[in-house]
């Protein structure tokens, strides 16, 4: 079937507005698993004392304040006003900044490196923030960026994508954005990075563990801290609902580990350097 077609103003639209309302039931999902990415992206973009650092779609800051702990001199920058506000409460000492990942507000070669932690997936034009990357990087800067794994997987997403197919359905009338699996491609990741005018790609999986502090909270933090997937279960009818839910708290019993579980949720790691 062929895809519907993309409004990208209605995409980014939507998606400016989830992430204004979930900073802090984001912060509550997802912190422990997204920060487990920010070490090696930050190797692999060279992040040590004096570099100029940007940090696109930066969220709570937790990048930036990672790569300022390693002395970079460091920006974070986020379209949300509401994740900016969260990232300089948490941060107070890292300069943060409201901007778009596909139009930054800085000149050419403005830094030695720049990353994106989780943030590709979001964006309705991703090649622009590529070529925005690309543009504010000084040459010879590197790029790094980390998207989830196939949700084969990434089996949270997995189960929740199996769950609404089973008692939902998958077509509900949210504004369409890329798709959320293009960059879990370790082609797809270089290939884009050499369109962009990058070389040296370089792309390797990382094996992240997501801890879940009851069966239940795999729904939980779907629902309540994410955007796309939240904006999908919210869609469904309260049955449906009430169905996928139930479905899920089974799902991940293989994975439980005290009260708690533990999810594989690996993440794609690419990055790649400007000639
Ligand atoms: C999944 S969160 C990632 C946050 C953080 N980097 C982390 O690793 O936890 C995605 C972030 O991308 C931001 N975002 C989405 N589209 C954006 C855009 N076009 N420009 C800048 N930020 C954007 C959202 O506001 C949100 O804070």
């Amino acid at each position: 079937m062929p895809s519907p077609p993309i409004d990208p103003e209605a995409f980014r639209a939507f998606e400016h507005e989830g992430w204004e309302r979930v900073p802090q039931r984001y912060h509550n999902a997802f912190a422990s698993l997204t920060s487990q990415t920010i070490a090696p992206v930050l190797d692999a973009v060279g992040a040590t004392t004096g570099i100029r650092l940007l940090d696109v779609a930066t969220g709570p800051g937790y990048a930036a304040a990672a790569a300022a702990e390693r002395g970079a001199k460091v920006i974070g920058i986020d379209f949300a006003q509401a994740m900016v506000a969260e990232a300089r409460r948490r941060y107070p000492t890292v300069d943060f900044r409201e901007g778009d990942a596909e139009d930054l507000p800085f000149p050419e070669a403005s830094f030695d490196a720049v990353m994106m932690n989780f943030g590709l997936l979001h964006l309705a034009r991703p090649e622009r923030a590529l070529a925005e990357a690309h543009r504010v990087l000084h040459p010879e800067g590197r790029f790094g960026f980390t998207v989830w794994a196939q949700p084969e997987e990434a089996i949270g997403f997995q189960m929740v994508l199996r769950a609404v197919e089973r008692y939902g359905k998958l077509d509900v009338g949210i504004p369409q954005g890329p798709h959320f699996f293009r960059f879990s491609d370790p082609q797809e990741c270089q290939r884009s990075l050499l369109d962009a005018g990058f070389i040296s790609p370089s792309v390797k999986t990382l094996p992240l563990i997501w801890r879940l502090s009851s069966p239940d909270a795999l729904f939980e933090s779907m629902f309540e801290g994410t955007v796309r997937t939240a904006g999908l279960l919210r869609a469904q009818s309260a049955d449906a609902i009430r169905a996928i839910r139930k479905v899920l708290r089974q799902a991940v019993l293989p994975y439980q580990e005290g009260v708690g579980v533990e999810l594989p949720m690996p993440a794609v790691l690419a990055s790649a350097r400007k000639p």
